[in-house]
């Protein structure tokens, strides 16, 4: 039998959080909970989710759950499902907050990572949406957290494919959030300028001038003040003079000047602040030119 049918208990409400192991998604746990929210956490390393589960439990008195799960497949979306019916939970707030972030050249980057950011930034954010809006819809109450970018409101040479999923992500977030509109539901997204966290030096840029020259964010005053308007149910969220000059003012700059100004401050550099130039190519043509 499915485990909630064997409970007589009603399912309890919780906040779903992917990608809370670390950076943002783990100062976002520590605010819903502080905040009295039962959690399920999520991400791929499980014995970084036990020890988060354990220390935000022990700080904020909450009951707080995890699953293991790899979001770039279908399976692992399945998982989050199941943990929320093991443990007697429904979604009542879902934040999308898992991503992968690759830079440099397009045609250096592996094949599968950049598949990989498709599939966490943008598939799996539809796939758990589409898995628990009909309920939140069904109750008039709750809602989704959708963590995007600043880099979502331009093209960004050298972070092509990220910049092109937290775009799509702030494009289907309004759109999602004018439908649900008078159901009760909030349909939300944030979108941070560069916070203190890992992802940069996991992607290589940790050189680039974006990280050295935009004042950065500390993820606990991003993790605050996205709860916050959340819970207002702000569509866009921007935390941050700069963060809100940047999403507004690259409506009014023309391409012509704004790419090669992103593609300034986002090119990979070397510890040394010497740019990372493309690596020749081959022609395929030639590849065997000689051979014989
Ligand atoms: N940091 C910034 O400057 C910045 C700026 C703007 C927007 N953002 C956005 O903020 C969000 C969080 O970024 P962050 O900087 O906090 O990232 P982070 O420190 O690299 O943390 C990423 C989290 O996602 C999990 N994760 C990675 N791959 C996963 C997968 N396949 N399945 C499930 N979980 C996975 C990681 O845990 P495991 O490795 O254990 O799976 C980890 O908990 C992202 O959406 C990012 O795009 C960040």
């Amino acid at each position: 039998m499915h485990p909630v049918q064997e409970s007589r208990e009603p399912p309890k409400p919780a906040a779903v959080i992917t990608g809370a192991t670390q950076g943002i998604g783990r100062f976002l746990a520590d605010e819903f909970a502080k905040h009295g929210h039962t959690l399920l956490l999520v991400a791929r390393n499980e014995a970084h989710l036990a020890d988060a589960a354990k220390t935000v439990a022990a700080s904020y008195g909450v009951p707080v759950h995890y699953a293991a799960c790899d979001l770039t497949t279908g399976e692992g979306c399945d998982r989050v499902v199941k943990a929320l019916a093991e443990n007697g939970l429904y979604c009542e707030s879902l934040v999308n907050n898992a991503a992968v972030l690759t830079a440099g050249f397009f045609q250096e980057q592996e094949r599968e990572a950049l598949l990989s950011i498709v599939d966490l930034n943008l598939r799996a954010t539809i796939d758990l949406t589409r898995r628990f809006l009909p309920g939140m819809i069904a109750r008039g109450a709750g809602g989704v957290l959708n963590v995007s970018s600043v880099e979502g409101f331009m093209p960004v040479p050298y972070h092509a494919t990220y910049a092109a999923t937290k775009a799509a992500m702030i494009s289907w977030s309004r759109a999602l959030a004018y439908e649900v509109m008078g159901t009760g539901v909030r349909i939300c997204t944030v979108a941070p300028g560069p916070v203190v966290t890992d992802i940069h030096a996991k992607a290589g840029s940790e050189n680039s001038r974006y990280v050295r020259y935009y004042p950065q964010m500390e993820p606990d005053v991003l993790a605050e003040a996205a709860y916050r308007r959340f819970m207002r149910g702000n569509w866009v969220i921007l935390e941050g003079w700069l963060n809100k000059i940047v999403a507004i003012g690259v409506r009014f700059v023309p391409g012509f000047f704004l790419i090669p100004a992103s593609g300034w401050f986002f090119h990979v550099r070397d510890a040394d602040g010497n740019l990372v130039e493309p690596k020749p190519i081959r022609h395929p043509d030639m590849a065997d030119h000689g051979k014989e």
